[in-house]
């Protein structure tokens, strides 16, 4: 894309006029702005970048350790990956509160980031992947629980307690637009086109007390069912698709043997904007096939639902 070429060139002159020979900390989420505001400051300064992934052990399966190879094998760019899933999943165990898991997941991700940052010896220069709506709207989510968007993400009070200045390579840029630049910047495309996933993680797909072993059955049925839209080539006709894990166990049969085990509910929402959002109307023979498999290769899980709620009155999200 011309237009998206010449913008990058741009950006990148200013990012190189704005940090001089500064050091720059980027908190990686992976999601695709923060991935395209590291890979931009990368081209504009090389290793004066260097980003820093703490996992919370709430991505996807397998979701942690291809953006660090990504990262890392691909773009060759400095990555501090920290494995904080002990600390967040130990604090969130035994609470069912909503709006308190993600307050916990909110500031021990502060905690953890500042404390690498401060490992690094700290940096001049914070990045991050504000967008424009971020910018005009300052974020406040009104669509849903009451709370705001990528509180997860908002480093509060991060750059002046370390003296650190923001860097925002993304600031005029609309969603699509960051698509366009990641292309342009050579993001595989699987990783543009990737739905959106909430900072908490899978920790608001779990209702109640989070433990290591319900984020484990939770990830690996949560993969088999987005294999499965995938082969069917529905991925980029969904918004948002994901598999929550209910605090429910019921009775099933296996074998001769009766099993007491969870439920999972499966989602999958069309939407614009996030904001109002209609199920996606499945084949029944697809959600058929999804929940077998589920039920055959995830031990943990005998029964699976599917949610036919639209927003409003639902939201896209459990909790
Ligand atoms: P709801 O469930 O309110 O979600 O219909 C609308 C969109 O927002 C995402 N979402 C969040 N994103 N932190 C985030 O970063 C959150 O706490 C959060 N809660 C919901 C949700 O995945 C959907 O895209």
């Amino acid at each position: 894309d011309w237009t998206m070429a010449a913008y990058k060139e741009q950006a990148i002159a200013a990012i190189r006029a704005q940090v001089g020979s500064g050091r720059v900390i980027c908190g990686l989420s992976g999601g695709v702005d923060s991935s395209v505001a590291a890979l931009l400051i990368h081209e504009a300064v090389g290793d004066q970048l260097t980003c820093i992934l703490v996992d919370h052990g709430l991505m996807r399966k397998n979701e942690a350790a291809e953006v660090v190879s990504m990262f890392r094998e691909h773009y060759n760019i400095p990555l501090v990956h920290v494995d904080a899933s002990d600390t967040f999943i130990s604090a969130l165990e035994g609470e069912a509160d909503p709006e308190t898991k993600r307050k916990t997941i909110g500031k021990l991700f502060i905690e953890v980031f500042e404390a690498e940052a401060k490992k690094l010896g700290g940096a001049d220069f914070l990045a991050q992947g504000t967008l424009y709506p971020d910018v005009i709207e300052s974020v406040s989510f009104t669509g849903g629980p009451s709370v705001t968007i990528k509180s997860h993400h908002n480093v509060g009070g991060l750059p002046e307690r370390m003296n650190m200045k923001l860097v925002e390579p993304l600031r005029e840029l609309f969603k699509d637009e960051v698509r366009v630049l990641g292309r342009e910047l050579g993001l595989p495309e699987h990783f543009i086109g990737r739905h959106p996933f909430p900072g908490p993680g899978l920790a608001i797909r779990c209702p109640g007390g989070v433990t290591r072993e319900k984020i484990r059955i939770l990830q690996d049925a949560d993969a088999i069912y987005l294999d499965e839209i995938r082969k069917a080539g529905l991925y980029d006709a969904i918004w948002q698709a994901f598999a929550v894990l209910l605090p429910v166990q019921t009775v099933g049969v296996m074998g001769d043997g009766r099993t007491y085990e969870y439920v999972c509910a499966l989602r999958a929402v069309t939407s614009v904007d996030g904001m109002t959002a209609d199920f996606f109307h499945f084949d029944m023979d697809f959600l058929g096939n999804a929940a077998t498999r589920i039920i055959n290769e995830v031990r943990g899980i005998n029964r699976v639902v599917y949610d036919v709620t639209s927003k409003p009155p639902g939201t896209i999200e459990w909790e």
